[in-house]
């Protein structure tokens, strides 16, 4: 009975430590930006399915963003870095906004 407790313990440590790793690497659910242009609300979770996570995250890391657009002087101002990366596949796809008030929305 005491190993079947310790067993359980342990299978249940783990299936909750392996829940914590999932939710720290996938990232956020919804993004929401709140420029003056109006808020664009972004769908993280379901974009996950649409593309391989380096297709954003081209630098193989999930640091944000803003981290090196805007700061680092190689990397394009962070409007032009958004707009390339979601409006280019929208149009490729022919799927998902690419007029600026389906995605600034006041
Ligand atoms: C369509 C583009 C896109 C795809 C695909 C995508 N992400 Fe993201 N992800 C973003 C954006 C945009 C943010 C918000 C960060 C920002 O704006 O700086 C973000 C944020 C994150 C963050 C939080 C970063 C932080 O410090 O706030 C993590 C972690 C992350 N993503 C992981 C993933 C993983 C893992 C995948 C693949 C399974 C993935 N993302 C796929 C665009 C994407
Ligand atoms: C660690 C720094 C860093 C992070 C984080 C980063 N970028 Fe970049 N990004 C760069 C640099 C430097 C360049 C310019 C050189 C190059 O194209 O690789 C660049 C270029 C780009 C380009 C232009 C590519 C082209 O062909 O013109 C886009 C679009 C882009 N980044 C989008 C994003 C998006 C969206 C995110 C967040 C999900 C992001 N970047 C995160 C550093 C970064
Ligand atoms: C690899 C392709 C791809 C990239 C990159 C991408 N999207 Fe999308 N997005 C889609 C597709 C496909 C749809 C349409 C899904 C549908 O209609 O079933 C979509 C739909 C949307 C929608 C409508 C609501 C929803 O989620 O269905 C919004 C808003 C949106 N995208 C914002 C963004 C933003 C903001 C970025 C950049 C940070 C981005 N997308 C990058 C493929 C992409
Ligand atoms: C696919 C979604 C999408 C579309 C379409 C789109 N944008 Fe954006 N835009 C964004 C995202 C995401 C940001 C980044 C917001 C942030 O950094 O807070 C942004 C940022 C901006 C900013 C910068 C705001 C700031 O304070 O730095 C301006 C201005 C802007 N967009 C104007 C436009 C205009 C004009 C159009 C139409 C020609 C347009 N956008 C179309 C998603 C979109």
């Amino acid at each position: 009975m005491k190993r079947l407790m310790i067993l359980l313990a342990a299978t249940i440590l783990v299936s909750s430590l392996a829940t914590i790793a999932v939710a720290e690497t996938k990232g956020p659910k919804e993004v929401k930006y709140t420029p003056k242009m109006g808020t664009v609300t972004f769908n993280h979770s379901a974009h996950q399915n649409r593309t391989d996570c380096a297709t954003c995250h081209h630098t193989g890391d999930y640091a944000q963003c803003k981290s090196c657009h805007g700061v680092d002087s190689k990397a394009p101002k962070a409007k032009n870095a958004y707009h390339k990366t979601c409006k280019n596949c929208h149009k490729e796809l022919k799927k998902g906004p690419i007029k600026c008030k389906e995605c600034h929305i006041k």
